[in-house]
Order: structure tokens, then C-alpha cells, then sequence
């Protein structure tokens, strides 16, 4: 097997639910962290990881995702005539970070669906699935890790981390045998079981490395919570025909998704940056909280 994974598929066809009514007419993927939408501080984890293309799982009112990039003409010929060189370069950069290639969900039927509608054009080879809720800020690129991890198992890779019991019912939940420090062998999977009937509280998190075979399982896979095709749901089919390895990455994962967790990763974020950051948080210091 091929142990070089080249190709990550992003599902961004999502109603972002969560963050209404600031995602009414917006993609939640272009919600700014800082200065960045959170799909950029994604994309460029899977660039740094190694991917070179990007299948993006778009869906209606997410034209902004492909403008965002693409080169953008005007603004481009503006900042040049303004002689805005560091600005030029940036907004140049994102255009030129990998190459993308785009896919419609007519319908938001699920993760498990939004990941099989890429089965034609990923082929036959691993590839990685990155979730853009999940911002995870590393050392080393929470996908590198995985990417390690798959080199010694090569087969499907969870990326996990320990939550408290009581949050179980927002994640996909593994039982799992430990066989090494932060790596377990999955022996089974539950998509957002409540705390009492979670088998554990190890959570999947938003990166994945599958392989091909997932999309004959995702085939077989009824709805399951929520009346969608659930990607948990179709990893616990493959379980039966190959190993599934859960791995706790190294890192700080931010559910930028959920209101609060987005203001949490903007504070953190803020906190660190160069420009700025030492401004911020004296700002915060004086707060009268
Ligand atoms: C999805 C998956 C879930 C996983 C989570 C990680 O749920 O279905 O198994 O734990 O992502 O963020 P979502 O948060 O999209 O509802």
C-alpha cells in the first residue's frame, strides 16, 4: 500500500447550525480567527502535513470558500497600485498553497455521505479527512502526527483526544485497547452516545486518515443520529474488514464551531499574536471582570 498521503477532503457543505444567525448568508469557514477564516488555519495544517490536493465538499452559499482561494484580480491590482507589498503577498499566498478541486452536496445528508460523494475523484488510496470546526494548534501539524502513525499502521488512523464524560454525546466515542503510548486499536465506535452509555470517553476528533475501502462501507451505511449517514457509522462497518487505529494527537484542539469555543480560540489566538498580543492582553488584564 501506497504510504505517502497526498490527498485530504474537506466537508464544508455544513448549515453551521450552531453559529446562526452569524451563518445565515456566510459559510462558517470564513468565520475570522484573528485574520485568517477558520478553513485556512485547516488547509494550511494539510499543506504543512504534506497534502497537495484539496478536495473541498462545498455545498449552496459557499461561493465565498472558492473566492477566498482563487486569485483575486482587482484587490491584487489595487494593493500593487498602493504599493501594499506585504498585504499583495499575503492575499497571493493563499491562492497559491495547493491545488483545489471542488465537489457540490446537493443535500446535507451527513459527514459519512459528504465524504463518499469525493469516492470518484480520490481513487484508489488513503487519504486524509479533515473536519474545519476543529482547529488544532501544534508543534507539529495534528495530520503530520497521523500521518507518522500511519507510516507504522498503515490502515484508517482516528485522531482522539480524552474529554469529560459529560460531553460524550457531542462526539463520535471509541472503545479502544491501548497498544501503545496514545495509540489504541479501535474495538468499537458509537456516534454521540450519551455519558451513561458512552463506552469510553476517548472523542474522535476532525481528522481522520481512511482508507478506499471506507466508500464501500459508507455505501452500506443506514441513517443513524440525526436521520444522517454518519461517518462513525461507516467506520464501524469497515472495523469488521480491517484494523482501525485511534491516535491522541499532540496539541490544543479548539471547537471553533460552538459560540464559546470560538470566542475561547479568538482570546488564545489574539493572545499570541505578534502584532498585537501584548496589547491585547493587558487590555484583557484590565478588564473589570
Ligand atoms: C463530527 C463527527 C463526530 C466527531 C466530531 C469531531 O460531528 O460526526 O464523530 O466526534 O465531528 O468534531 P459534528 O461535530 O460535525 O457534529
Amino acid at each position: 500500500m501506497n504510504k505517502l498521503i497526498t490527498k485530504a477532503v474537506f466537508p464544508a457543505a455544513g448549515l453551521g447550525t450552531r453559529f446562526l444567525p452569524a451563518t445565515k448568508a456566510s459559510p462558517k469557514e470564513m468565520m475570522p480567527l484573528v485574520d485568517k477564516p477558520l478553513i485556512q488555519y485547516v488547509v494550511e495544517e494539510a499543506v504543512s502535513s504534506g497534502i497537495d490536493q484539496i478536495v473541498l465538499i462545498t455545498g449552496r452559499g459557499k461561493r465565498a470558500i472558492e473566492d477566498h482561494f482563487d486569485v483575486a484580480f482587482e484587490l491584487e491590482e489595487d494593493l500593487k497600485a498602493k504599493g501594499k507589498h506585504k498585504l499583495l503577498s499575503e492575499v497571493q499566498r493563499i491562492a497559491n498553497l495547493v491545488t483545489f478541486c471542488y465537489i457540490r452536496q446537493k443535500q446535507a445528508l451527513g459527514l459519512g455521505h459528504a465524504v463518499l460523494t469525493a469516492k470518484r475523484i480520490v481513487g484508489d488510496e488513503a487519504f486524509a479527512v479533515l473536519l474545519g470546526d476543529d482547529i488544532i494548534d501544534a508543534e507539529v501539524p495534528a495530520l503530520k502526527q497521523m500521518m507518522d502513525v500511519y507510516k507504522r499502521y498503515p490502515s484508517t488512523i482516528l485522531a482522539i483526544q480524552k474529554v469529560p464524560k459529560s460531553q460524550t454525546q457531542h462526539y463520535g466515542i471509541i472503545d479502544g485497547k491501548r497498544i501503545e503510548d496514545g495509540i489504541y486499536l479501535v474495538k468499537d465506535l458509537v456516534e454521540k452516545p450519551s455519558p451513561h452509555e458512552a463506552p469510553s470517553n476517548l472523542a474522535i476528533i476532525g481528522r481522520y486518515i481512511l482508507t478506499p475501502e471506507i466508500f464501500s462501507s459508507l455505501e452500506n451505511t443506514k441513517p443513524g443520529k440525526g436521520g444522517e449517514i454518519q461517518l462513525t457509522d461507516g467506520l464501524r462497518l469497515l472495523m469488521n474488514k480491517q484494523p482501525i487505529y485511534a491516535y491522541e494527537f499532540r496539541g490544543k484542539r479548539h471547537d471553533a464551531g460552538d459560540k464559546l469555543g470560538f470566542l475561547k480560540a479568538t482570546v488564545e489566538f489574539g493572545l499570541k499574536n505578534k502584532e498585537f498580543g501584548e496589547e491585547f492582553r493587558s487590555y484583557l488584564k484590565k478588564l473589570k471582570l
